[in-house]
C-alpha cells in the first residue's frame, strides 16, 4: 500500500486485507512487505534499502550500475520489529543506532548494532500512545528518541480521515536515554510546546544539555493534506535548536530559519558530535534550493525575505520549473585535512520545461550559483525521499558482501 491508500473506510479494509493475506500465509512476510523506498544506509558492508514499516533490505549496485536485491536482513531471527529509515552510524565507532515503532505496547524498541553487524538485546521504550516517530537523534553518549502527538489511530479511519491524526492539544516530548543502556527507566523525558519533526539534522553534547537541532513542523494538522496531496495549506516546517538540560530537567527551543526547510543535511563524520553548517531543502512538496545555515551566526529568523546573512550563509536555487532531490554532503577526500564545510553537496535536479533530469554538484564550502559538475542523465529520476552517497571503498565493499 502507498501511504496515500491509509485513508478512509476503504483504506481501513485494504489494511484489514493484508494482514488477513499474512495471517492466512498467502502473503509470505518471510520476504517481506515493506517498499524499501525511503532511505538508504551503509553498514558493516552492507547498503541498506530501508522504509520505517518493515525491515531493512539488502541490496548490492553492481559494477556496471545495475542493482540487485539479495533480501531481508533480520540480523539471523533477531531482529522482530519494524526499522526507522533513519538509522545512524556513529563514524567514530561504526556503530548502528536504531529503532522501530508499532500499534502495540511497548510501541518502541530501540537498538544497537555492533561495528561487527552484531544486533544487541531490544530496549522497549514505553510511549503512552502509538505515534508516528520517523526518525530520532544520537550524541556521544545519548540516543533522543521523539514521542510527538501525530497518533496513530486506524479507527479513525471509518470517519474518512487518514489513519494518523496529529493532536495540536498536546505537548511534544522528546526522551533521552543513554545509548548503551540494557533497559528504559535510565530514560529521561522533557516537555516542549506542540509540534511535529520528520527530520533532525545532528543532535550533540554541550557542558549539561544535550543539544537537537531539527525541522520543527508548528502547524502540523495540514501535513499529510500538504505532502499526500499536494495541497499547500498552512505547511511551515523550520530549522530550529532545542535544548535539553540533564541536570535541571528544564528545555527550551530557538527558531533559526524563517522560510520553511526539511530534508537536512549536514557533513556525517560529525553525526552525534558538534557542528557548525546544516544543508536545509527549500520548499513545501517539490523542492527549489539548497540553504546553507552556519550555526555559529545569528538567526535569520526575524526577517522576511529569504536571503545571503544572518544563520544563512549560502543559497543555491535551482531556477524557474527545476525542483530537486534532497542535498547530499559528501566530505572532501578521507586522508586530507578538511575544514567540515570542504565537500560538495550532490543532489538530483528535474527541469520540467525540458523534461530533462540531471545530477548536480555544488561547492558546499562556496555555495557558487554555478554548479562545480552538472551530470546530465539519459532518463527521468522522480522526486524522491532520500538519498545516499558511497565512496569508491564503500562501493567494492557492497560488491563483494553476501
Ligand atoms: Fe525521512
Amino acid at each position: 500500500m502507498k501511504i496515500g491508500d491509509v485513508k478512509g473506510a476503504f483504506g481501513l479494509l485494504m489494511i484489514l486485507m493484508l494482514f488477513l493475506r499474512m495471517i492466512l500465509r498467502v502473503l509470505d512476510v518471510s520476504y517481506g512487505i515493506g517498499t524499501g523506498n525511503t532511505a538508504l544506509v551503509y553498514h558493516h558492508g552492507k547498503l541498506l534499502a530501508l522504509s520505517e514499516e518493515d525491515k531493512p533490505y539488502v541490496i548490492k549496485v553492481l559494477e556496471n550500475g545495475d542493482l540487485q536485491t539479495i533480501g531481508m536482513l533480520d540480523y539471523e531471527n533477531k531482529l522482530s520489529h519494524t526499522f526507522t529509515a533513519h538509522a545512524k552510524v556513529d563514524p567514530l565507532t561504526d556503530e548502528m543506532f536504531t529503532f522501530g515503532y508499532s500499534l502495540f505496547p511497548p510501541y518502541v524498541t530501540y537498538r544497537v548494532i555492533s561495528k561487527d553487524g552484531m544486533i544487541q538485546d531490544p530496549v522497549p521504550i514505553t510511549i503512552p500512545a502509538p505515534v508516528i516517530m520517523h526518525d530520532f537523534a544520537i550524541t556521544e553518549n545519548y540516543a533522543i528518541f521523539m514521542d510527538l502527538p501525530m497518533y496513530v489511530q486506524p479507527q479513525e479511519m471509518l470517519k474518512g480521515k487518514y489513519a494518523a491524526s496529529f493532536d495540536p492539544t498536546k505537548r511534544a516530548r522528546f526522551g533521552i536515554l543513554p545509548r548503551y543502556a540494557k533497559y528504559e527507566h535510565s530514560i529521561r523525558w522533557f516537555e516542549l510546546p506542540n509540534c511535529f519533526v520528520s527530520h533532525n539534522a545532528n543532535a550533540w553534547e554541550e557542558d549539561d544539555e544535550v543539544v537537537l537541532v531539527t525541522c520543527r513542523l508548528e502547524n502540523a494538522d495540514d501535513v499529510l493534506d500538504g505532502v499526500i496531496e499536494g495541497k499547500i495549506n498552512n505547511f511551515k516546517c523550520e530549522l530550529y535548536e532545542m535544548r535539553f538540560n540533564m541536570k535541571n530537567g528544564t528545555a527550551s527551543q530557538e527558531q533559526l530559519s524563517v522560510s520553511t526547510v526539511d530534508f537536512p543535511q549536514i557533513n556525517k563524520n560529525y553525526t552525534g558530535r558538534k557542528q557548525r553548517y546544516v544543508y536545509g531543502s527549500v520548499g513545501n512538496t517539490k523542492i527549489k534550493g539548497i540553504i546553507k545555515f552556519d550555526l555559529h551566526k545569528v538567526s535569520d529568523a526575524g526577517k522576511e525575505k529569504l536571503e545571503v546573512g544572518g544563520n544563512i550563509q549560502g543559497i543555491f536555487e535551482l531556477g524557474p520549473g527545476r525542483y530537486g532531490s534532497e542535498a547530499i554532503f559528501v566530505p572532501c577526500q578521507p586522508g586530507i585535512t578538511c575544514e567540515e564545510d570542504d565537500g560538495y553537496l550532490v543532489l538530483f535536479v528535474h527541469d520540467e520545461n525540458t523534461r530533462k533530469s540531471e545530477v548536480n554538484v555544488i561547492d558546499a564550502k562556496t555555495m557558487s550559483s554555478e554548479p562545480v559538475a552538472v551530470v546530465e542523465l539519459p532518463r527521468r529520476v522522480p522526486y524522491g525521499f532520500h538519498a545516499l552517497f558511497l565512496n569508491e571503498e564503500q562501493l567494492q565493499r557492497q560488491q563483494a558482501g553476501v
